[in-house]
């Protein structure tokens, strides 16, 4: 044995933390926040992570020039949420010419860059906007007209939320969609939207609002009130996401239904990065599972509420 007093060397460890730079869309929605907060810590958590942050404060151009200082310092993969589906081609390729892997968070982008990307994980929105206006149906017993209010003009998320409940309210000839407007996913938006469209010759004759975020339906739930109607029983509220104040507007009568999307990705965020540095193959879709939360189940389900 050698004697106590020789230094043995340190044995040969790869200390170089993995740098993972990712681009946000903002802070929109509480459910933005929620997914950030996920992300931060996450990374905060985790030694072996080094994360490099930039809000882009709602503009593609800020996320375009996110990505390529990303690409400049060299980080290992990069991660983003885009705010919309196209115009991503050029800086997505200077990616994949640089050897960098891409990782989209939550938002895709237009199906012909499908090789500009390695996985995208995040929500089935189809299937949310299918769920939505399974819930609407029920709510007004198959007839009614209906505001829908959109998110961000050529998000991802609007734009498939909006197929998915549209197909399947077209099954029910007896209800309208009898406006359908952006509110920008976000509450003061919603709200102005709401408030113009309750003034319009349709808006007085509306059974139904479904709303592609919690924050939207929030606001239009705010105007629906000051223009002296009873949200949740003279006009029946569907939305997306499952924010905590969501589950308690349900508590408190004001909304009906809310579609879970989850936004508390960070550790698959991670995790994939990690795999993708591991040199494993990743599934180019990664799939977040949700509930549909109604009456007395959204009540149960909100003091665990994570978000
Ligand atoms: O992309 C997910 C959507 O973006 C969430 O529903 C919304 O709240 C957010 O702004």
């Amino acid at each position: 044995a050698a004697p106590a007093t020789t230094k043995e060397a340190p044995a040969p460890t790869d200390n170089k933390k993995l740098v993972v730079g990712f681009s946000q869309i903002g802070a929109e929605s509480g459910w933005r926040g929620a997914e950030t907060a996920s992300i931060q810590e996450t990374a905060k958590n985790d030694p072996t992570i080094e994360l490099k942050f930039s809000d882009a404060q709602q503009k593609q151009e800020n996320q375009i020039k996110a990505i390529r200082t990303f690409i400049a310092q060299k980080v290992d993969v990069i991660a983003m949420a885009p705010v919309v589906e196209t115009g991503w081609e050029a800086v997505l390729t200077e990616a994949k010419n640089a050897k960098i892997p891409v990782i989209l968070v939550d938002r895709n982008i237009d199906k012909k860059n499908e090789d500009l990307y390695t996985t995208f994980i995040g929500s089935d929105f189809v299937l949310e906007g299918q769920n939505a206006a399974k819930a609407m149906v029920e709510h007004l017993g198959g007839k009614g007209n209906i505001v829908e209010l959109e998110g961000t003009v050529g998000a991802s998320a609007a734009v498939d939320r909006k197929k998915g409940f549209d197909d399947e309210i077209k099954k029910h000839p007896d209800i309208k969609i009898v406006k359908s407007q952006s509110g920008d996913f976000n509450r003061a938006t919603g709200k102005q939207v709401m408030e113009a469209i309750l003034k319009s010759p349709e808006g007085k004759n509306i059974q139904g609002v479904y709303a592609h975020n919690d924050d939207m339906a929030l606001g239009a739930i705010q105007a629906i009130e000051e223009a002296g109607k009873k949200p949740g029983s003279d006009i029946k509220i569907v939305s997306i996401d499952g924010i905590k104040e969501a589950f308690e507007a349900i508590k408190a009568g004001k909304l009906n239904t809310v579609v879970e999307c989850n936004p508390l990705l960070g550790p698959q965020l991670f995790q994939a990065a990690k795999d993708l540095k591991a040199g494993k193959q990743l599934d180019k879709w990664i799939k977040s599972n949700e509930e549909v939360f109604s009456g007395q189940k959204a009540i149960d389900a909100l003091p665990n509420r994570k978000y």
